[in-house]
C-alpha cells in the first residue's frame, strides 16, 4: 500500500481563474476547511504576486495547522524570498518554484536559452533550500518540452535539493497514454529520481485532467495537484474530489494506492467554495453535483431502494452528500413515493398510500418533477385535519453591516399569534439575521444545505435561496426569491421552518387520530 499525496491548489491556481477571486478572510476559511478535509499540502497563493497574496499566504501559515503550507514562486530570488517570508510562521512549509522548459515558452516568454534555464533551476532550488528543506520544483509546460532537456532539468533540480518534482501539463495538451509514457521516461532516464517524489499537475483544456493525473499515478507519480470542483486557469485543473474518489472506488485497479482524505468532507468543501465564490457546479458534475446521486427512472429508483449498489458505485454518505435523491416524476413507482414520504416524516397505511399514489400519478403527468412542496400539498389536501396557516410571519427586520462593523440583525416576527423580537450578531449579514430569527423562536434547526444564486448575471438580478433544514427529526426544504439577497435568504429560511413545523404538527395530529382509531 502506498500513499498518494494530495496537493490542493484551489487557493492559487483555482483562485487565478476569472470569477473565483477570494478575500484573505475567505481564503483562510477555505484553508481551514481544506485542513479538515485532510489535504497534505495547501498551496495558499503566490506570495510575490501581490500584497494581498502575500498576506493570505502569511495568515494561512500562521493559522492553519496540519497540512504543509506552500507558496508558489518564480525561479527568481525576489519571489523566493517573499515566499520564504510569508511562510515563516508555518509549522510545516514548502516553497514551490518553477520555470518553463518548453521551446515555445523559453523562446517567446522567457527569452532564455536552455543553458540559462538550467542555471536558473539550480540557483532557484538552492536559494529556496535556505528557507526550508521542503522544496518543490515545476517544469512549466513539461508536456510540450523536449524530453532529453526535461530530464536534464529534473536531474539538476534534484541535485540542487528539490524534494518534489512536479510535471505540469500546463495547457492541458497531453493524453493519458502519452502522459503515462512521460512519467515512465522520467523514472527510467533521470538518474537521481529516487531522491524525489514525482508530482503531476494537469489542466483540463481537452477534458482529460483527471484521466491524465490518474494514469500518471498508475505509472509512479505519488503526488497529485488538484483543486476543489476542478476550478483553475481556463478550463480548470484536475478536480480533487474526482481523483480521490476514483482512487478509492477503484483501488482494485490502482493496486491499493490510497489517500488520507476524509472523503465525508468532500461535499461540504465543494459547497463552501461555491458559497464563497458565488459559483455553481453543474448539476451533473461527478461526485459533488446536485444530480450525482439522483435517480429519476422507476427502474433505477426501485433498484436503489432495494440495494443502492445496483446503481451507485459509491454512497452519498461517503462524500458527505445529504442523501440519495429520489427525483419523483412520471417514471416513479409506488415504492419510490412511499420512500420519499417516509423521508419527509410521513408514514401511511397501504390503503392511504394507494389513494396518494393515484393523485401523485395524475400530477406527475402534468409536471416534469414533483417536488417536496407538491407532495406536501397532496398530503394535506387529502388528509389534513389541522390548521394549515403558516406559524411564522416576519413583520420586520433590520441588518447593519459594513467592512468595519460586526454584522448585527434585529427581527420582529409573529410566532403562533405572539409577537417576538430578538437581536443577534453573525459572521455576515445573512448569518446574523438567521441567528436573530432562531433566537426569537427559541429553536435551533440544523442547516443541512444552503445555497444562494443570482437568476440572471446582472447586479440587480433576482437572487434565489434554497435551504434544507432539520428540526426535531423532520427535514424540510425552503426557497426564497428577491432582488435583495438577505430578503431571499430570510424568505427561504422561514419557508423551510414553516414547512418543518406544519409537517411536525401534521404528523403529531395523525398519531393522535391513530391512537383514537379514527385513521
Ligand atoms: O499549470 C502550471 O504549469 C502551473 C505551474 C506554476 C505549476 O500552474
Ligand atoms: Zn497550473
Amino acid at each position: 500500500m502506498e500513499k498518494v499525496y494530495i496537493f490542493d491548489t484551489t487557493l492559487r491556481d483555482g483562485e487565478q481563474a476569472p470569477g473565483f477571486s477570494m478575500t484573505t478572510e475567505e481564503k483562510l476559511q477555505m484553508a481551514h476547511q481544506l485542513a479538515k478535509l485532510g489535504v497534505d499540502v495547501i498551496e495558499a497563493g503566490f506570495a510575490a504576486a501581490s500584497k494581498g497574496d502575500f498576506e493570505a499566504v502569511n495568515l494561512i501559515a500562521q493559522e492553519v495547522k496540519g497540512p504543509v503550507i506552500c507558496s508558489l514562486a518564480r525561479a527568481l530570488e525576489k519571489d523566493i524570498e517573499l515566499a520564504g517570508q510569508a511562510l515563516a510562521p508555518a509549522e510545516r512549509k514548502r516553497i514551490h518554484t518553477f520555470i518553463a522548459t518548453s521551446e515555445i515558452h523559453m523562446k517567446y516568454k522567457l527569452r532564455m536559452s536552455p543553458e540559462e534555464v538550467l542555471e536558473r533551476t539550480k540557483k532557484a532550488v538552492e536559494f529556496a533550500r535556505r528557507f526550508t528543506d521542503d522544496v518543490e520544483f515545476s517544469c512549466e509546460d513539461a508536456t510540450r518540452s523536449q524530453r532529453d532537456f526535461l530530464y536534464k532539468v529534473i536531474e539538476t533540480a534534484i541535485k540542487a535539493g528539490a524534494t518534489v518534482i512536479n510535471i505540469p501539463d500546463t495547457v492541458g495538451y497531453t493524453v493519458p497514454e502519452e502522459f503515462a509514457d512521460l512519467i515512465e521516461g522520467i523514472r527510467n532516464k533521470v538518474p537521481n529520481i529516487d531522491r524525489a517524489i514525482i508530482s503531476v499537475h494537469c489542466h483540463d483544456d481537452l477534458g482529460m485532467a483527471v484521466a491524465n493525473s490518474l494514469m500518471a499515478v498508475k505509472h509512479g507519480a505519488r503526488q497529485v495537484e488538484c483543486t476543489i470542483n476542478g476550478i483553475g486557469e481556463r478550463a480548470g485543473n484536475a478536480a480533487l474530489e474526482e481523483i480521490v474518489m476514483a482512487l478509492r472506488v477503484r483501488k482494485d485497479f490502482f493496486g491499493g494506492l490510497y489517500t488520507t482524505i476524509n472523503t465525508k468532507e468532500l461535499y461540504r468543501t465543494s459547497r463552501l467554495l461555491c458559497r464563497i465564490t458565488g459559483s455553481f457546479v453543474q448539476p451533473n458534475k461527478a461526485v459533488v453535483g446536485d444530480n450525482a446521486f439522483a435517480h429519476e427512472s422507476g427502474i433505477h429508483q426501485h433498484g436503489v431502494l432495494a440495494n443502492p449498489l445496483t446503481y451507485e458505485i459509491m454512497s452519498p454518505e461517503d462524500v458527505g452528500f445529504p442523501s440519495t435523491r429520489i427525483i419523483l416524476g412520471k417514471h416513479s413507482g409506488r415504492h419510490a413515493l412511499k420512500s420519499k414520504l417516509k423521508e419527509m416524516g410521513f408514514d401511511f397505511s397501504e390503503e392511504d398510500l394507494d389513494r396518494l399514489f393515484e393523485k401523485f400519478k395524475a400530477l406527475a403527468d402534468k409536471k416534469k418533477e414533483v417536488y417536496e412542496e407538491d407532495l406536501e400539498a397532496l398530503v394535506y389536501e387529502e388528509f389534513a385535519r389541522h390548521e394549515l396557516e403558516e406559524p411564522i410571519k416576519i413583520l420586520h427586520y433590520q441588518v447593519q453591516t459594513g467592512d468595519k462593523l460586526l454584522p448585527t440583525a434585529t427581527v420582529v416576527l409573529i410566532f403562533r399569534g405572539e409577537e417576538r423580537t430578538a437581536t443577534a450578531t453573525g459572521n455576515g449579514p445573512v448569518d446574523a439575521v438567521i441567528k436573530a430569527i432562531q433566537k426569537a423562536l427559541g429553536i435551533e434547526p440544523k442547516l443541512l444545505d444552503f445555497s444562494i444564486k443570482a437568476l440572471t448575471p446582472n447586479t440587480d438580478a433576482q437572487a434565489e435561496s434554497r435551504l434544507v433544514i432539520e428540526l426535531d427529526g423532520v427535514k424540510a426544504s425552503g426557497r426564497g426569491v428577491d432582488v435583495d439577497i438577505i430578503k431571499a435568504s430570510v424568505a427561504g429560511f422561514v419557508d423551510a421552518l414553516n414547512r418543518a413545523i406544519l409537517r411536525k404538527n401534521y404528523i403529531l395530529s395523525r398519531e393522535e387520530l391513530r391512537r383514537e382509531g379514527t385513521v
